[in-house]
């Protein structure tokens, strides 16, 4: 298949669709669709971890078309995300997927002080969670009695380059300590011999020591969540592309090959890897993420010589393998549903599975423009 042609008319069709989307939903940050209708979490749930990938879509559709409509929205959206950034109990880890998609996206483009200022706050906020005796940066907060004080999650090596980046900026070496420290943390307690990762690892917040892993949002402990797996593979190499160690690309790659040595035939990815063989759930979110992360590790390779190219082409190949059946079995291309992807699941024992998820929309638009060229590169 030539992957090239097949990403520029899915890219055409994309477009084609947003635009209405876009125009009909510009007042809203979505998080799923209502009978083929966004909703909006702008109001009183604007501190939900996903907030920022409706403006994300806005920088990605604005950088490859050049429409005001696009910054419009985005802008819109991330000065409604200051009500977060004021909420103490309302920030937590996910910093990154909130203001690197939006204010730093807006910073990257228009170079604008208040979106540097939003991002540097968030950073902030973020390297203070850092727990030093357990060099990991805490994930999620609790009622205030410490019960999930000592709680990492995989995710959170997707919000490293919020860190990344205040220390590409203003050359403050803790940003680069903290975040070095929780990725080798998380090399050495969230991935396994196998190349699979847990979800959410336990440490004590007093003494830093290792306790427990837990399952999360994927089916048991020790069991194989693939959002989790396809974090786990763009978030290491996203930390490799920010500080080139070695170790970081190895372990992107170790999760990648773990992750397309289970993926079906079909190219559809369930919820998790080792949830029971008569469950048929899926999570197209994975899918997308983890298409992210292969395109990102192939173009890290093809800079590494020959030998490099060529392993490439088997990443690049495992992500179109995805995104082909994304597009020709998961997407919706009606314009009269605002959602692109179907079949995506927040954990596997909620009671609601298989709907649309903004953030599988986000990912899957930025695979895309990874083939194209068209990409804004925000983390
Ligand atoms: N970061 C939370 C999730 O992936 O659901």
């Amino acid at each position: 298949m030539d992957g090239q042609k097949w990403a520029q008319e899915t890219a055409g069709k994309i477009k084609h669709k947003m635009r209405i989307v876009a125009e009909r939903n510009r007042h809203k940050i979505p998080y799923t669709t209502i009978d083929g209708v966004f909703d909006d979490w702008s109001g009183d749930r604007i501190c939900w971890w996903t907030n920022g990938f409706w403006g994300g879509i806005m920088w990605q559709l604005y950088h490859a078309t050049g429409e005001e409509l696009y910054q419009e929205i985005a802008l819109e959206s991330e000065d409604k995300l200051d009500a977060n950034l004021m909420s103490a109990s309302g920030m937590n880890h996910d910093s990154g997927f909130r203001w690197l998609p939006t204010a730093v996206a807006d910073y990257r483009v228009t170079g604008s002080r208040k979106s540097f200022n939003r991002g540097l706050l968030a950073a902030n906020d973020m390297a203070g969670r850092f727990n030093p005796m357990g060099r990991f940066i805490r994930a999620w907060n609790d009622d205030g009695d410490g019960s999930k004080a000592g709680w990492a999650i995989i995710d959170c090596m997707m919000n490293l380059p919020l860190l990344y980046w205040a220390y590409e900026q203003i050359h403050d070496p803790r940003f680069l300590q903290i975040a070095t420290m929780h990725a080798d943390t998380a090399q050495k307690y969230f991935i396994r011999e196998d190349g699979s990762a847990n979800h959410i690892v336990s440490f004590d917040p007093v003494t830093g020591e290792f306790l427990e892993t837990f399952g999360g949002q994927g089916y048991a402990e020790g069991s194989s969540w693939t959002r989790g797996q396809a974090w786990a593979l763009y978030g290491f190499v996203l930390s490799y592309v920010h500080t080139k160690k070695d170790s970081y690309l190895n372990t992107a790659r170790r999760v990648a090959n773990y992750f397309i040595a289970n993926t079906p035939e079909s190219g559809l990815i369930p919820v998790d890897f080792r949830q029971p063989a008569d469950c048929t759930l899926e999570d197209s979110t994975a899918a997308a993420i983890a298409a992210c992360g292969l395109l990102e590790i192939a173009g890290q390779l093809e800079q590494t010589g020959e030998l490099g190219k060529t392993e490439s082409r088997v990443y690049k190949k495992a992500a179109l393998k995805l995104l082909t059946a994304l597009e020709e079995k998961r997407c919706n291309w009606d314009e009269n549903h605002d959602n692109l992807l179907e079949k995506c699941t927040a954990a596997f024992h909620d009671e609601a599975h298989e709907f649309s998820i903004i953030y599988g929309d986000y990912y899957f638009i930025e695979a895309v423009w990874k083939l194209t060229g068209e990409e804004l590169f925000i983390w």
